[in-house]
């Protein structure tokens, strides 16, 4: 894959940057100036990432994920991350029928809402799933491939399907792990 250089990130004009910073030339990344990216922090090829997004340390954007955050703003928090192809994104149109819906259509006319959502530390997301606006995902939930999150999660959980139901607890193993990996940075 290939990623911007240093001086290619400081170009496009983020909000703010740490260190080891890996975008891939072939994402898409729309409004950076809303954007706060965090120290080893990866976005691979094909993602979509647009609007007020704060990304903690550690984050990953597999492959083909795209994450709107609008004006309410998505954060992912430390050891966060997207499996392939996930979508995220905080603005939705109303479906009841009160209203007209779609981009091509001016907001007087719709009637979008939207609201922010959060990842907590140590989450990962399987491929394909799909988050919706306002919803937080506490620290340590899994969730499986091809799940739609709904609503706010429990933290240490495993979920999937869709809507995502809990299926059992997480360990919290990777704790130690990450202790072990942060103590290399001391
Ligand atoms: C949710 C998940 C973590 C559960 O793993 P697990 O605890 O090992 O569970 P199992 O594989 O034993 O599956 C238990 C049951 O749930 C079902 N199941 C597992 N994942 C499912 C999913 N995402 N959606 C629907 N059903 C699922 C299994 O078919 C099985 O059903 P059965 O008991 O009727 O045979 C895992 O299946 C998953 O989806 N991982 C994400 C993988 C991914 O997206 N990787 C991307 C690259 S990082």
């Amino acid at each position: 894959m290939a990623f911007y250089t240093t001086d290619e990130l400081n170009e496009l004009g983020f909000k703010a940057l740490g260190k080891n910073i890996k975008i891939s030339t072939r994402a898409a990344i729309y409004r950076p100036e809303e954007m706060e990216v965090g120290d080893n922090v990866r976005i691979d090829d094909f993602c979509i990432v647009s609007g007020k997004i704060k990304f903690g340390r550690n984050v990953h954007l597999a492959q083909f994920s795209n994450v709107s955050g609008g004006a309410s703003g998505v954060v992912f928090d430390d050891f966060s991350g997207l499996a392939y192809g996930c979508h995220v994104f905080t603005g939705s149109d109303d479906y009841s029928g009160k209203t007209l819906t779609n981009a091509t259509v001016p907001f007087e006319y719709k009637g979008h809402s939207e609201a922010s959502i959060y990842l907590g530390r140590h989450v990962i997301i399987g491929t394909n799933s799909v988050i919706f606006p306002g919803v937080s995902l506490a620290e340590g939930t899994a969730v499986g491939a091809l799940s739609m999150i709904t609503k706010n999660t429990l933290p240490w959980s495993i979920y999937f399907g869709a809507p995502a139901k809990k299926i059992k607890d997480r360990k919290k193993d990777l704790l130690t792990l990450e202790q072990r990996y942060l103590n290399k940075f001391d």
